[in-house]
């Protein structure tokens, strides 16, 4: 039987056999006692609001502003204050990131403030003249940091959509940095793991370190030189950050002590509006439609290439190796194409429409083999077209793409109205370049997204990339951060994302596998094990709790796998189709918190 006909054969047994799937109406797919005692089996429900993110402290902040009548982006721009605060981590003024908004009234945006590429950076500035990569210098101190982008995108998003003024929402984060909170002992255990990094960069020994005197779980930890650059960013706006003191105090270090970000860099700043991605599918009587990140981000595109390619394939859960199967067949070729195809939108081609068609997914599902596991040396990126549109004879550019790294962010929030943002932010590795600036916050290492050496992995993500995601002044390196949602029949269901490097991708598809193909509760899709494959290097790479007898089948499919501790932190908000009820689902794996009221 052609592969194609069976893939088609699986479809029509699909449509008769496969259970109802109504997103979160459904039983849930993990019995409560399969997952780790002090996991939370239900989600936290509410009336009106709901903010779901890494740390109490940050959802918390979300939450006091939508009882102050703010709106979810009110929230979410003083959730990502807070989190700047608390979550030091990945939280950030010093980084960049995406923000997803949906209002109820249907119009969507996509907030971009990824950083970009300082004006004296070069396309092989990482490479010594011995023509090998640094491959520290990407990813630790001065010359790893892009210009951020936080503050700009926070307060475009706030004067586009918030009702409420930079100073109001800024006030939790200003509270936390100046009376400080209690140093929780995964913070404590952070920054221990954090030490030999840390020190060697005096403002960060200074800040994180205790000037070497350590910070221990219950000790209160406050950020004075944090607070009084808050302060002015409240009273004077994004300016202040771009032009004002903070523009100094960044630009005087980088002079100091070797960075490469100028004044004029950070005076030409600019966070940008872009359109969100889109798609729907026709489930069990029910519409839904997915609204995802464009690029620079890589990761709405791959979402919506893999929902396609799963379109009408039989999914039955996570303990069935057929359905892990199918997936990881459909992870593994959409990676082939991020690794050629991906790159800032503003300076490269994307051939955005082409691979999310669906006659070309239809072409990618005829390659997948439903016994047996393909191998990456001999899927490579394919030759994505919209439908109606023959195929051009250019091959994509080869490229590779490897591993995750940590740590990244990603919150949701949901108000009584309707309105919902899905927000990614990150500093790339923990603790980005582990400079803390004078101006009291840690600074990205974003610029080891860009392809630093091509045909050599980056240090961080181990990926290879295309050359059109090469370092060049003024361009935003690509990013797998995938805020997203999903509407079910017209109306907002659930709102997702995770950090985790490349897993982002896998993490957040899984997180929307679950809700809308697979039914289960909104914990539940949380809770549930993930697993990841991103082309090369050719392995499954899966959570500890998947059982020994489900590796067993992979394995004779043809897998190689691999375990991991866990696998991205998705903060994701279900809408209960019922009652309109916001069901917060924080991932417990790194003690997510979801606040309601
Ligand atoms: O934008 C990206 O894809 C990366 N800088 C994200 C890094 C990340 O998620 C690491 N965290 N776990």
């Amino acid at each position: 039987m052609s592969l194609q006909f069976r893939v088609v054969c699986v479809a029509a047994t699909l449509a008769v056999f496969v259970p109802m799937a109504h997103g979160q109406a459904a039983t849930e797919y993990r019995l409560s006692n399969d997952v780790p005692g002090d996991w939370p089996r239900q989600p936290v429900r509410a009336a009106h609001g709901m903010v779901a993110s890494d740390e109490e402290l940050g959802s918390q902040a979300g939450v006091e502003i939508l009882k102050r009548g703010g709106n979810a982006v009110d929230a979410a721009v003083a959730t990502a204050f807070a989190l700047a605060v608390v979550e030091p981590a990945a939280g950030n003024i010093g980084g960049g990131g995406f923000m997803l908004v949906r209002l109820a009234d249907g119009r969507t945006t996509f907030f971009d403030y990824r950083e970009v590429a300082p004006g004296k950076a070069s396309r092989d500035m990482y490479i010594g003249p011995d023509g090998k990569l640094d491959k520290l210098a990407s990813v630790v101190g001065y010359k790893s940091i892009a210009v951020p982008g936080t503050v700009a995108g926070l307060e475009l998003a706030l004067k586009t959509y918030g009702k409420l003024k930079l100073s109001e929402v800024m006030a939790p984060a200003i509270h936390l940095a100046e009376d400080g909170f209690p140093v929780s002992e995964k913070l404590a255990r952070q920054l221990e793991d954090q030490r030999t990094e840390l020190q060697q960069f005096s403002v960060s020994r200074h800040i994180f370190l205790n000037d070497g005197k350590m910070f221990r779980a219950g000790d209160t930890f406050r950020q004075p030189e944090l607070a009084a650059t808050l302060k002015r960013i409240a009273r004077n706006g994004a300016a202040e950050f771009y032009h004002g003191e903070t523009a100094k105090l960044i630009a005087d270090d980088m002079q100091r002590l070797g960075g490469l970000i100028t004044l004029e860099d950070l005076a030409h700043y600019q966070p940008k509006l872009r359109q969100t991605l889109q798609a729907s599918y026709d489930l069990d009587g029910h519409k839904w439609e997915v609204i995802t990140s464009p690029p620079p981000s890589s990761g709405g595109v791959a979402i919506i290439e893999a929902l396609n390619i799963l379109r009408g394939v039989p999914l039955k859960g996570w303990e069935d190796a057929e359905s892990v199967h199918l997936v990881v067949e459909a992870m593994r070729r959409v990676f082939a194409d991020r690794a050629a195809y991906l790159a800032d939108p503003d300076f490269a081609k994307v051939p955005v429409e082409g691979l999310t068609s669906d006659c070309y997914a239809k072409e990618l599902a005829a390659t997948i083999d439903l016994r047996h596991a393909s191998s990456s040396q001999n899927v490579k990126a394919g030759v994505p077209h919209p439908c109606g549109v023959s195929t051009s004879n250019s091959r994509a550019p080869q490229a590779i793409s490897l591993n995750d790294g940590p740590h990244t962010t990603h919150f949701s929030v949901v108000d009584a109205a309707g309105n919902a943002v899905a927000s990614t932010y990150t500093l790339n590795a923990y603790y980005g370049s582990r400079v803390t600036s004078t101006a009291g916050f840690l600074l990205n290492d974003e610029m080891d997204d860009f392809t630093t050496q091509p045909g050599v992995p980056n240090t961080l993500m181990g990926l290879m990339q295309s050359d059109a995601n090469a370092i060049a002044p003024g361009h935003r390196p690509l990013s797998s951060m995938t805020p997203t949602m999903l509407l079910r029949d017209g109306t907002l269901s659930f709102v997702t994302g995770s950090p985790g490097g490349p897993t982002i991708i896998s993490a957040t598809l899984l997180s929307v596998l679950n809700w809308m193909r697979l039914g289960m509760d909104a914990q539940a899709a949380i809770n549930a094990p993930r697993f990841h494959h991103q082309w090369l290097p050719d392995v499954v790479v899966m959570e500890s709790d998947f059982s020994a007898s489900l590796e067993a089948a992979l394995n004779a499919q043809g897998y190689t796998t691999r375990r991991r501790g866990h696998i991205g932190l998705v903060n994701a908000i279900g809408v209960d189709p019922k009652t309109g009820e916001r069901l917060g689902a924080a991932d417990p794996r790194d003690k997510g918190s979801a606040v309601g009221y």
